[in-house]
C-alpha cells in the first residue's frame, strides 16, 4: 500500500498510512515520510506494535540517534528500565511498579507537562522525536503540539524585528525551577549549565522561520530576567493559543513523531495510580542554533 497522508490539523499534524514500522523500508519510503515532516511536523502512524528494537531500527532511518549521557545521578544506569537508545517516559521503575510521587525521577517526568522542545538545553537540540504508546492510560495523558511556523507568521510585523537576532539561554533547571522542583545536585547543576539558542531558526529544508521557544529558556542575552521571563512567557501564549495546537489523543500502539525544530509539546495530566508506558527514540540535530559559547547562570542574574 503506498504511503499516504491525512491532515489532522490543517497543514499541521498528519495521520499517515501505507507504513509498517516492524519492517524496513525503502529509500523512497523514507524521503516520502520526510517530505511529510518537512510540511505537517507532526505525523501519527496508528497500530504499530513494535519492539524497542523495531522503534530503534526505524529511527535511524531518519539521521543518527542522540547521545547524550543522562547525569547517572537522575537516575543510575541499573535502574533504568529500557536499554541503550530508548528514552522512557513512562511512570514506571525498572521493576514494572509506578513511581511514587516523591520519586525524584517522577519529579523531572512532571516537568513534560510544560511546553518544551525536545533537547533544546543541549548544545544540538533534537531533530525529530519518536514516542511510542505501549501501555496508555484509561483518561487524560495526551500530548499535545503547538506549531511555531505558524506562530511566527502570526506575530506582527515589530514583534518579528525584535526577535529576529535575539538569543536565550536554555537548561533543564530552569523548567524543572518553574515547577517548584529546585532541590538538584552540584553534579546536576554542572550537567545543564545553560546554553545558548536563537529564538528565531530557519528549518534547514523549508526554509520556514519558527519561534525556538522551550520552557527550558528562562534567559535572553542582554536582557534582564524578569523582562526575558516576562517576554518569553508573552510569546509562548501567543505561541500555543488554539488555533496553532494539535491535541494527540493517544490510543495503544499508535507512535508519533515530530519535528523538535518547528514544534514545542507537552504532557497532559493522567491518573498517577494507572500504568502509562510510552517510550521515546530521539534524533540528533544537524548543529548548534548558534555558536555554543556556555554561560553560567550567575552572569545573568543581574
Ligand atoms: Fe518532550
Amino acid at each position: 500500500m503506498p504511503i499516504s497522508i491525512r491532515p489532522l490539523r490543517g497543514a499541521f499534524a498528519g495521520e499517515i498510512s501505507g507504513v509498517d514500522i516492524a519492517k524496513p523500508i525503502t529509500s523512497d519510503e523514507v524521503a516520502a515520510i520526510e517530505a511529510g515532516m518537512d510540511t505537517y511536523a507532526v505525523l501519527v502512524f496508528r497500530d504499530q506494535d513494535i519492539t524497542d528494537e523495531q522503534q530503534l531500527a526505524f529511527t535511524r532511518n531518519f539521521g543518527e540517534l542522540e547521545s547524550y549521557a543522562t547525569p547517572g545521578h537522575i537516575q543510575k544506569r541499573a535502574d533504568r528500565r529500557l536499554g541503550p537508545g530508548m528514552a522512557d517516559f513512562s511512570n514506571l521503575d525498572k521493576d514494572g511498579t509506578i513511581l511514587s510521587a516523591e520519586d525524584r525521577v517522577w519529579f523531572f517526568k512532571l516537568g513534560d507537562r510544560l511546553w518544551h522542545s525536545d533537547s533544546s538545553f543541549r548544545p544540538v537540540p533534537a531533530k525529530y522525536s519518536l514516542l511510542s504508546g505501549r501501555i496508555i492510560p484509561s483518561w487524560g495523558s495526551n500530548t499535545e503540539f503547538a506549531d511555531m511556523r505558524a506562530a511566527y507568521d502570526a506575530l506582527d510585523a515589530r514583534t518579528k524585528a525584535e526577535v529576529e537576532d535575539l538569543v536565550c539561554l536554555h537548561s533543564l533547571i530552569y523548567s524543572r525551577e518553574a515547577i517548584g522542583f529546585r532541590d538538584l545536585t552540584p553534579e546536576e547543576i554542572e550537567a545543564f549549565r545553560p546554553v545558548r539558542q536563537r529564538l528565531v531558526r530557519v528549518h534547514p529544508v523549508t526554509k520556514r522561520k519558527s519561534l525556538f521557544l522551550s520552557s527550558h529558556a528562562g534567559a535572553i542575552e542582554g536582557w534582564t530576567i524578569p523582562e526575558a521571563r516576562m517576554f518569553l512567557r508573552d510569546l509562548t501564549e501567543h505561541a500555543t493559543q488554539r488555533e496553532f495546537v494539535y491535541s494527540h489523543a493517544w490510543k495503544r500502539h499508535d507512535l508519533v513523531m515530530w519535528d523538535n525544530r518547528q514544534t514545542m509539546h507537552r504532557g497532559r495530566r493522567f491518573d498517577r495510580n494507572e500504568v502509562r508506558d510510552v517510550r521515546r527514540t530521539t534524533l540528533a540535530g544537524h548543529g548548534p542554533t548558534i555558536e555554543p559559547m556556555r554561560c553560567s547562570p550567575s552572569d545573568q542574574a543581574h
